[in-house]
């Protein structure tokens, strides 16, 4: 008889009190250690070894897996940071969230969400009206755990965004962490760029438009970076929805569909189009 359950495979890396990567899967227990392997190497490629590498494993033997298709996915050329940022609030306001909370989510973003200027360690929840946080702790934010390509999307995700020349990790886990948070009711779009000052790209993703990836939504060396959530002002954050974000598991077992890049006019004339 076959094992059936489900591992929550997790993994972060850390140097004194310095975040320095983390990942995660989802896997049956034949997998497991393969995939403690692969994740030690991940830890272990960001400059050396760091102090310490917690893998944390657990079964997820009761819990319902959600089973969602990947967001659809278009990159819209933008030459710089000004243009990218420009093409995401245009989204944002497309998709409803107000001029006052997109400008207010950048600024923080900019800045540093955290209040004492820092990134924050999980994502911001924002009233998509009003620009209000509602985040509980804005030092943390509110993480999104427990999701994973299942095997046989993974493959199809790797070979979609080799042909799509968006071949770093971090564009496939961008994918799979926004799939999860914009299946969440009462989520409108997320927000996000990296705090890796290597990585310029950013990303709007929603239910109705996918995932729009920019390739500049900051400077490269700017080491800041965060993702805002942005909720409907009339599903006030609940316990649930963080729940579903830090702990409901979710599998993507199905590719959406994927766009040739289009220039930013290109992108901006059929957003007009749509309104
Ligand atoms: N930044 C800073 N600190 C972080 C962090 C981050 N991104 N992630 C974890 N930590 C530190 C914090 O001190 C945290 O304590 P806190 O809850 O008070 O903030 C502590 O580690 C424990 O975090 P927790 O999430 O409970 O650990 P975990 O072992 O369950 O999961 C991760 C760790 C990193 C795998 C998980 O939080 C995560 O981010 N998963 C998604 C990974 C991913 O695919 N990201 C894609 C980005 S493109
Ligand atoms: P990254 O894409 O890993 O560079 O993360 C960008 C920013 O998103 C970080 O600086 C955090 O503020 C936030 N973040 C990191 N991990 C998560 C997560 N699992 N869920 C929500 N927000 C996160």
């Amino acid at each position: 008889m076959t094992d059936e359950t489900l591992y929550s495979i997790r993994m972060r890396a850390s140097t004194g009190k310095h975040h320095v990567s983390g990942a995660e899967r989802i896997s049956r227990a034949e997998s497991i250690d393969n995939i403690v392997l692969s994740l030690i190497a991940r830890a272990k490629s960001k400059g050396g070894i760091p102090h310490n590498i917690t893998i944390h494993i657990e079964s997820l033997h009761s819990l319902p897996v959600k089973c969602l298709t990947a967001l659809d996915i278009l990159t819209v050329t933008v030459p710089d940071m000004h243009a990218g940022r420009v093409a995401a609030a245009r989204t944002l306001t497309h998709l409803g969230v107000s001029q006052r909370a997109v400008t207010r989510a950048i600024e923080l973003l900019n800045r540093g969400a955290s209040p004492t200027g820092t990134t924050m360690r999980g994502s911001l929840i924002m009233d998509s009206r009003s620009g209000e946080r509602l985040e509980p702790d804005q030092e943390r934010g509110v993480r999104t755990s427990r999701f994973d390509y299942a095997e046989k999307a993974s493959s199809m995700v790797d070979e979609v965004l080799t042909a799509l020349g968006l071949t770093h990790f971090r564009t496939r886990e961008a994918i799979a962490l926004a799939t999860k948070v914009v299946h969440a009711p009462g989520v409108i779009a997320e927000l996000c760029w990296s705090d890796d000052p290597d990585y310029t790209a950013g990303y709007v993703a929603s239910l109705r438009l996918g995932y729009i990836r920019y390739p500049y939504l900051k400077m490269k060396g700017d080491q800041k970076g965060g993702r805002v959530i942005f909720v409907d002002a009339s599903n006030m954050i609940s316990e649930a929805l963080i729940r579903y974000l830090q702990d409901e598991p979710v599998l993507i077992n199905n590719m959406g569909k994927f766009h040739a890049e289009i220039t930013l006019d290109q992108y901006l004339m059929s957003l007009a189009q749509r309104s």
